[in-house]
């Protein structure tokens, strides 16, 4: 097989991963446990190219456009094709093609999803078959730790694991509980610091000792709210899981601050609603936006108070997903002319 195509879908944490202890390798001091996501997809299709010269990596816009990324993006994805490539024992030119399904304005995280559809892609691309264990420690080592859950559908959970074994593992499938997240996309662009120097930079927190107390217990309350399908148990570790990984990232040297004045707006108005009896937690990763838990019957109540609240620019609706899959029909490639 010279081609392949696979959609990879984000994924919200409920137990955050923060801080590693090796970095490179994206292996964590703490377990996290996370929900996978059906309509926030990256796709990705990988081709294994005749005769010699450099990999390409494309990324293809809604508009049908093809541009190179460039920068510190496209140097992990040329970085990542080159650990795929030695793991696969081959030595092909490879040519990737890839597009998210949100709009990299929502300020939606990409890495795992793109992350995880690449491993995906270029391994059934060169012909390798994986374990879900392998593709889960594969995906994790592009340095995008998160995508190392994002590869299995449902609830995962990624125990902190060695340089011998880390790799994430299902808990529950998706069609065991029927959460959805409503996202509140109040940042466009990249953050100003990203996920990774927040992972360095942990450590230098006073409150990040106490936070790997706290995290055993929080991930029982977790894994046991996931087979009871209590959202009442789940909700209050959630926001708090949350609000401790901004707690550390504030105290953090430097500081890092990543909210902006809507997201308090959004957290005073999930509070409301709980008192006005609607059932909604919150969540938030290494940004501004406000990820929103509820079940199917509070989803379109939330989407619509969030959607008013000032600052807010876009509300995205999702939920729990099945995780990835293979598509048969390739992503179109750039026209001719764009291939510099
Ligand atoms: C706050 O190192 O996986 O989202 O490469 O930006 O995807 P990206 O980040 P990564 O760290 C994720 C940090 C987090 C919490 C989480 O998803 O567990």
């Amino acid at each position: 097989m010279s081609v392949a195509t696979w959609e990879a879908p984000a994924n919200i944490a409920f137990v955050k991963y923060w801080g590693a202890r090796n970095l490179e390798e994206a292996i964590p001091r703490h377990p996290s446990i996370s929900m996978t996501l059906s309509s926030c997809v990256s796709r990705t299709t990988v081709e294994c190219l005749a005769g010699a010269g450099a990999d390409e990596v494309w990324l293809l816009s809604e508009g049908g456009g093809a541009e190179r990324p460039g920068g510190t993006f496209e140097g992990r994805v040329l970085d990542h094709l080159e650990r795929l490539r030695r793991h696969a024992g081959r030595r092909e030119r490879l040519r990737v093609l890839t597009r998210n399904s949100f709009p990299a304005a929502a300020g939606m995280a990409s890495s795992a999803s793109g992350f995880a559809a690449l491993t995906l892609a270029a391994l059934d691309a060169l012909g390798v078959e994986t374990t879900p264990a392998e593709l889960s420690e594969l995906a994790r080592r592009s340095g995008s730790g998160s995508a190392a859950r994002s590869v299995l559908g449902g609830y995962v959970e990624w125990p902190a694991g060695d340089l011998e074994s880390c790799h994430a593992e299902a808990l529950a499938r998706a069609e065991h509980w029927d959460l959805r997240d409503v996202v509140a996309s109040i940042q466009d662009g990249p953050k100003e610091v990203s996920s990774l120097e927040g992972h360095r930079r942990a450590p230098t927190s006073p409150h990040y000792a106490r936070r790997l107390e706290l995290v055993e217990g929080r991930l029982r309350e977790v894994r046991g709210a996931i087979e009871e399908r209590s959202l009442e148990r789940l909700g209050p570790v959630l926001e708090e899981d949350a609000l401790e990984l901004h707690l550390v990232a504030m105290s953090s040297r430097p500081p890092i601050l990543y909210w902006a004045p809507a997201t308090l707006a959004v957290l005073a108005r999930v509070r409301g609603l709980r008192e006005e009896g609607v059932v909604a937690w919150y969540t938030m990763d290494a940004g501004a936006n406000v990820h929103v838990i509820c079940p199917p019957e509070d989803e379109p109540r939330v989407a619509r108070e969030l959607a008013a609240v000032s600052g807010v620019r876009d509300v995205i609706r999702d939920g729990v997903g099945p995780g990835p899959r293979r598509l048969e029909e390739p992503l179109p490639g750039p026209v001719p002319g764009e291939s510099g």
